[in-house]
């Protein structure tokens, strides 16, 4: 199945809760909220209060994206505040392996993600025990970049990877980028969970893009 979660960083902050429900109205499955510190990445965005509160509006599964150093002293606190999934980055100072037990502990679902310069090797210790990997398709920090098709290659040895080790069942998500045009080329990759930020938030009918990435990703 394919699932579209659309970045919260490219809505109206003061109508965070509206637009929740603006966009699962219109299909989306999940919804993707990126966190960041301003230390792992140089932007801040929201933390774990503003989690809680949207969950409470929330009928989505909380795609919860970590950009900060430090995931394993936090992955607490987001899992308190109702996340779904919560990705880490293999870069961050966090042991990979720890952070992805204490997420699990705590009931979520683990996903490690890399960033465009990290090679897709670096995360296949971790395969086996997470549920999903976030293959980043611009550097993080920002919306409204575009996307980098040559992180595909990355996409396809990771999903090769995991059906050689009969991990069928994992999501592989790409993040930066996507739109109607982009999202086909990530679909044939491998990818099958896209956030989307931008083309989702600027299009004038958000039930007309999101059918729209749906079909294209159809593949
Ligand atoms: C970037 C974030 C993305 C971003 C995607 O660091 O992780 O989730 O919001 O936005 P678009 O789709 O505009 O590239
Ligand atoms: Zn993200």
């Amino acid at each position: 199945m394919v699932i579209i979660s659309p970045s919260l960083l490219s809505c109206d902050f003061a109508k965070m809760g509206e637009e929740v429900k603006r966009m699962e109205d219109a299909g989306a499955q999940w919804m993707h909220i990126d966190v960041m510190d301003g230390h792992f990445v140089p932007n801040i965005t929201i933390g774990a209060p503003v989690v809680k509160s949207l969950k409470k509006e929330m009928n989505s599964v909380a795609d919860v994206h970590l950009m900060i150093s430090d995931p394993l002293k936090y992955a607490e606190d987001f899992a308190k505040a109702g996340a779904d999934f919560i990705t880490f980055h293999v870069e961050s100072d966090s042991d990979p392996v720890e952070t992805i037990n204490k997420i699990r502990e705590l009931g979520c679902k683990p996903s490690i993600s890399v960033k465009p310069k990290t090679p897709a090797e670096t995360i296949f210790p971790y395969l086996e025990m997470v549920d999903m990997v976030l293959v980043m398709t611009v550097e993080p920090g920002f919306g409204g970049q575009s996307f980098m098709a040559d992180m595909m290659p990355k996409v396809k040895t990771i999903r090769e990877e995991c059906e050689r080790r009969g991990l069928h069942d994992m999501y592989i998500e790409v993040d930066g980028g996507i739109d109607t045009n982009t999202i086909s080329v990530a679909a044939e990759a491998g990818a099958n969970a896209f956030v989307s930020g931008s083309a989702i938030f600027k299009a004038p009918d958000a039930k007309v893009i999101i059918s729209e990435l749906k079909e294209k990703a159809s593949v």
